[in-house]
């Protein structure tokens, strides 16, 4: 891979280098794109538009991470399950996608709030101690961080969807942005990386890799942005 822009390295930097965390907590999301700005495919989902070199950065990152944090949408869709760290899945209603049932305790978490519909069936599937309730109406992202980073998870991944980002740069929650952008045009009708209601946030390039034309980006969120920006308190 090639490095386009790049803090100052040796020349032979590895992965774990170039994507280091600067920080401890530190919540980074990693999302892939189409030139169009297309989030998924035809398949409508992103295992349609990604490639090799993006899975190599994909399985780096979680590598990296205490935790994975994906929206519960995502993870239906997707479907998500358990793997070799914790996943932490956030949910409004409450709900554990199905395949994310049935793994050892403590293999998957879930972030809901007090109003959620399902919140007894959740307990019943993950445990008490595995449902974290974060607000009433709606889930407190910042208060998340700051509680997944006292059980020591203080380097989370979070692999979207797009509401699910929108929400957390509305919060001030996200530290830094990942994207992969493939060299494809899909057209059509599809998600872009962030949906829901506007946000306005600045990002200052860190990294930026190239291979066989795809572009690997490293973005920070710029510290002003970080705190909360939007009422998203419970
Ligand atoms: N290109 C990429 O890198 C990428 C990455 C991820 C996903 N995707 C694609 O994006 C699509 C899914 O998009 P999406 O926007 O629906 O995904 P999403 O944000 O993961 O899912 C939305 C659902 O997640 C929960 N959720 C999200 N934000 C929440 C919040 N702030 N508080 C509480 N719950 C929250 C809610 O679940 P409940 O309904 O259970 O309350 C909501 O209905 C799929 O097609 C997927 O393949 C693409």
């Amino acid at each position: 891979m090639k490095v386009l822009v790049g803090p100052d390295l040796d020349p032979g930097a590895d992965l774990a280098e170039l994507y280091a965390a600067p920080a401890d907590p530190w919540l980074r999301v990693n999302m892939v794109e189409t030139l169009d700005g297309a989030a998924t495919g035809e398949s409508g989902r992103s295992g349609s538009i990604n490639n090799a070199v993006d899975k190599v950065v994909y399985h780096q990152l979680r590598s990296l991470a205490d935790a994975i944090l994906v929206g519960a949408g995502t993870a239906r869709v997707e479907g998500y399950a358990p793997v070799d760290r914790p996943t932490v899945v956030v949910s409004r209603r409450g709900h554990v996608p199905d395949l994310l049932r049935g793994g050892t305790p403590g293999s998957v978490l879930l972030a809901t709030c007090a109003s959620a519909e399902l919140l007894d069936e959740a307990s019943g599937l993950l445990g008490d101690e595995h449902v974290l309730v974060l607000g009433s109406q709606r889930v407190d992202l910042p208060l998340l961080k700051q509680r997944l980073a006292e059980r020591g998870l203080t380097q989370l991944l979070c692999e979207g969807g797009p509401h699910l980002l929108r929400d957390l740069l509305a919060a001030g929650a996200v530290d830094e942005l990942c994207a992969t952008i493939v060299p494809r045009l899909v057209g059509g009708e599809h998600p872009r990386i962030t949906q829901g209601p506007p946000v306005d946030v600045p990002l200052q390039l860190h990294l930026l890799l190239e291979h066989a034309g795809t572009l690997l980006g490293r973005w920070t969120v710029s510290p002003e942005s970080r705190g909360v920006t939007e009422d998203v308190r419970g």
